[in-house]
């Protein structure tokens, strides 16, 4: 199938900046910006507050269905409603991301989410970021990048993240969290995350925020005159 604009496709383990870096190239380009996490952490949310036992699968795909989660993006902030409700914040906290990687490994919870989101980019002019959008979402994405960066440094960003939204949380933790979601993320059956073989690999560790977003705008410019 041949679109008009591409889609990009933006995988990587926790912490490697892509929500910033996805965000700031879609502006950039003025693409539409999807952060697939977003949407596995609101069905984890969904179970808890439904009290849903997570090995009950037509349970939580008939929960799943039933739900709205939108993702809102305005004057340079995102936001995440689920049925309405802003759960932004929520979704974010360390026990519900605790609680994400069993529900993401979940068969139906990743077909009805990967569906939504193949439904909300497919006629491209999207960026996309999360774990298997290169390798299974959207395997003929236009532009494929897999952002790495070292562990430690992943850590540390997203404490500090954290701390600013009023978080108190050791870095260690952070860290120890880090290891076990990555750990988690490639070793699961289905969809793990992985590089796609035609993906550009970029190490950010040593990069701002601007020069991974100036790379992968020059990528994705390339692309568009080829
Ligand atoms: O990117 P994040 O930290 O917000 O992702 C939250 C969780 O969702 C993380 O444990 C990995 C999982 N995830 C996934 O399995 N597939 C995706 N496409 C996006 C996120």
């Amino acid at each position: 199938m041949s679109r008009k604009l591409p889609v990009i496709a933006i995988d990587g383990p926790a912490g490697a900046g892509k929500s910033t870096v996805t965000r700031l190239t879609a502006e950039k380009l003025g693409f539409k910006y999807i952060d697939t996490g977003a949407m596995y952490r609101a069905a984890a949310l969904i179970t808890l507050r439904r009290k849903i036992n997570i090995d009950d699968e037509s349970a939580v795909g008939d929960e799943l269905k039933r739900s709205r989660i939108e993702l809102k993006h305005e004057d340079g902030s995102s936001s995440v409603l689920l049925d309405d409700e802003d759960v932004t914040d929520e979704i974010r906290s360390p026990d519900l991301t605790r609680m994400v990687g069993p529900v993401c490994e979940k068969e139906v919870v990743r077909r009805i989410l990967s569906g939504r989101q193949r439904e909300m980019g497919v006629d491209g002019g999207v960026a996309l970021e999360g774990r298997d959008i290169g390798t299974v979402v959207f395997p003929d994405a236009e532009v494929k990048i897999f952002l790495s960066a070292d562990p430690h440094e992943r850590a540390v960003r997203r404490w500090k993240e954290l701390r600013e939204k009023g978080v108190e949380v050791e870095l260690i933790e952070v860290e120890r969290d880090i290891i076990a979601r990555d750990k988690r993320d490639s070793g699961r059956q289905i969809a793990p995350l992985k590089k796609a073989e035609d993906a550009i690999e970029i190490d950010t560790t040593y990069m701002t925020i601007d020069e991974v977003v100036d790379r992968i705008t020059a990528i994705v410019e390339s692309y568009m005159k080829r």
